[in-house]
């Protein structure tokens, strides 16, 4: 029987240079022979696709924070049901650009919606799916916001104020030190060689976490 796929997520917030890591880690593990799929959210299937680009899109209305938070889980399910579910039943890993943390980082923390509704709507939509490990890239907000700027057009979410941010930084952090088995925090405010040193070792953890669970099918 083949070992289920490790499933790791990636988060922070704006600026804190996921992207680049995120492709350095992927290029790590797939030179070590791991057949991995990078997807993202929201996102990551066609319907994903549509409701991340309605999401994210600038618009000439205020987007009701439970209308946005409900397109993120409409999103997540569809994502699971067709991608994340049968990739990781086939041994693949998923390594995932945002997950439910960052709902939990934004529609709560960010927006100040109840924790226990969202907690509700992650056990509704995913079951017992939870990422078997996650990294959080933590900077500063300014450091953050000052490179997300540098992109260019700023998105719906990227036009929010600093204090959105520090909230959403927060949120997360707190999430980090409740669930601190499976997070690993870097801090994305070092240079990138640095940053990278780091996911070295991660990638060395997750590869060791990976034969155990290999051996015991
Ligand atoms: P990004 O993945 O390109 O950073 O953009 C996605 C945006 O969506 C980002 O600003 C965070 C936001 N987001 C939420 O607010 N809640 C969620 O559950 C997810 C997955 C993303």
């Amino acid at each position: 029987m083949t070992a289920r796929g490790l499933f790791i997520t990636m988060e922070g917030g704006e600026g804190v240079g996921k992207s680049t890591n995120l492709s350095f880690l992927e290029q790590q593990l797939k030179s070590h022979g791991i057949d991995i799929m990078v997807t993202r959210e929201p996102g990551g299937s066609r319907l994903g696709e549509d409701l991340r680009h309605l999401l994210l899109e600038v618009r000439d209305e205020t987007v009701d924070s439970m209308a946005e938070l409900l397109l993120m889980f409409a999103a997540r399910a569809q994502h699971i049901k067709t991608r994340i579910e049968p990739a990781l039943a086939a041994g693949v890993w998923v390594l995932c650009d945002r997950f439910t943390d960052a709902t939990f980082a934004y529609q709560c923390g960010g927006r100040g919606i109840d924790r226990n509704a969202v907690s509700t709507l992650e056990t509704l939509v995913q079951g017992r799916l939870r990422p078997d490990c996650t990294l959080l890239l933590d900077a500063p907000v300014a450091v953050g916001m000052a490179r997300a700027k540098n992109r260019g057009v700023l998105d719906r979410f990227e036009q929010e104020e600093r204090d959105f941010y520090e909230r959403v930084r927060a949120t997360y952090l707190e999430m980090a030190e409740s669930s601190s088995g499976r997070y690993r925090v870097i801090d994305a405010s070092q240079p990138l060689e640095r940053v990278q040193h780091q996911l070295l070792k991660v990638c060395s953890e997750l590869r060791a976490c990976w034969g155990v669970r290999h051996s015991a099918q």
